[in-house]
């Protein structure tokens, strides 16, 4: 039986339909242009496909985090770069809920795409407030949730709602869930996860649920730095988290019971300060000085990650490896990155990788295009490597096929 339906279950011709969008891209605030526009290119498919059945597409998301009507946070102007980005008329309501906004869709045509006032300048939204909810829902006649990015989010928009009306994922939102799914739940094995990123303290229920899951795991960053250093290496002025050795031990007595390897840097690309045009040495851990850093993972470290990578089917890519922003310490997160992006497009490897600085790190190396797949979604990708129950797909499974 299907989990939930999708697009393929919906007749949308003549329907009126509230389509959950996550129109949260950044934007320059001087100016107000969108400077990612992915979020909304990806959200093309489901726009297109109701838009061509004939179905009176309303959108709703949220932008930012506004407490209560802050004008700054109006969904107008990316409403605008929506409508480049599907090259169609878009057209915009100042309001999310009431008569006028009902008013409105009722002079929409089949076809037409509206886009509502941001959800969040109701402070019911993020409450999940049932009448609110319900409010939205007497907009329209069928749901479709394609914001997989806020699918951790159980607000009205994202979860509410999908109690009101029939409920269907989006083409975005099928293929988040199914790039997931192909990844962390049936995966070909061996299964290799890399994880950056600076804090173990943050990623604490995602690595514990990972070494449970995956064959391998690579650590970069400054958590690598901190399981280093509880495994007494050296690692000089190096960032690391001196409260956490105990957890960072516990995590690899729990890894190895489950034969999950744990994979650490052996050299470094270190240096005196975190700048860029500093000089950097190409060290083994033990030649580290004591005023120098680990500021990204060394050349012996990068070739034993590439041989690995020969030997995995999939990959499940989270953090840069170093501290990519600045050069030259972007080399080991871009040549890992492109040793997956090249086995990928072979067709020796699936990779997906997803949340937060990894589709920028990722975009910057060149490889975007050439991972298997790569996630819209920033904190929903995190809470789902976690294994945590994300609220905006459970609504979705509660109307079964
Ligand atoms: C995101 O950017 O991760 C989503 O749009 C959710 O935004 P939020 O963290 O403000 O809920």
């Amino acid at each position: 039986m299907k989990k939930y339906r999708t697009l393929d279950d919906l007749n949308a011709a003549g329907q009126t339909v509230l389509v959950r969008a996550d129109l949260n891209v950044p934007i320059d605030s001087a100016t107000g242009v969108v400077r990612d526009a992915t979020r909304i290119i990806r959200l093309a498919p489901t726009m297109v496909e109701l838009a061509n059945q004939g179905a009176r597409v309303v959108v709703i998301s949220h932008f930012g985090r506004p407490q209560g009507h802050e004008k700054q946070y109006t969904l107008e102007k990316i409403s605008l770069a929506f409508a480049h980005a599907l090259n169609r008329e878009v057209k915009f309501f100042p309001d999310t809920i009431g008569d006028g906004v009902r008013r409105e869709i009722s002079h929409m045509k089949n076809g037409d795409i509206l886009v509502l006032e941001n959800t969040r300048f109701y402070k019911e939204e993020e409450a999940n407030d049932a009448a609110f909810a319900a409010q939205l829902a007497s907009l329209a006649n069928v749901y479709v949730n394609d914001a997989f990015s806020c699918a951790h989010r159980a607000h009205a928009s994202t979860a509410g709602v999908a109690h009101h009306l029939p409920s269907y994922a989006g083409r975005l939102m099928q293929a988040e869930l199914e790039a997931l799914s192909t990844a962390l739940e049936n995966p070909k094995r061996p299964v290799l996860a890399v994880v950056g990123g600076s804090k173990i303290s943050t990623k604490l229920s995602l690595l514990n649920n990972l070494i449970a899951k995956v064959n391998s795991l690579a650590l970069g960053g400054a958590m690598a730095n901190t399981m280093l250093l509880a495994r007494g290496q050296n690692i000089a002025k190096s960032l690391a988290e001196h409260d956490m050795l105990d957890i960072a031990r516990d995590i690899m007595t729990t890894a190895s019971k489950q034969n999950c390897e744990i994979l650490l840097p052996i050299d470094a690309c270190a240096g005196k300060k975190l700048a860029p045009d500093q000089p950097v040495r190409m060290v083994t851990l033990d030649k580290l000085e004591a005023d120098e850093m680990i500021l990204d993972i060394g050349p012996q470290s990068i070739t034993a990650l590439q041989r690995k990578l020969t030997s995995c089917r999939t990959v499940l890519w989270n953090g840069p490896l170093g501290a990519f922003e600045i050069k030259p310490f972007d080399t080991g997160t871009n040549m890992v990155a492109q040793a997956v992006a090249e086995r990928s497009t072979a067709g020796q490897l699936v990779s997906v990788a997803g949340g937060g600085d990894t589709v920028a790190a990722l975009n910057a190396a060149g490889v975007a295009d050439h991972f298997t797949y790569l996630s819209t979604a920033g904190g929903a990708f995190l809470e789902w490597l976690e294994g945590k129950e994300l609220p905006g797909v459970k609504a979705l499974l509660l109307q079964r096929a």
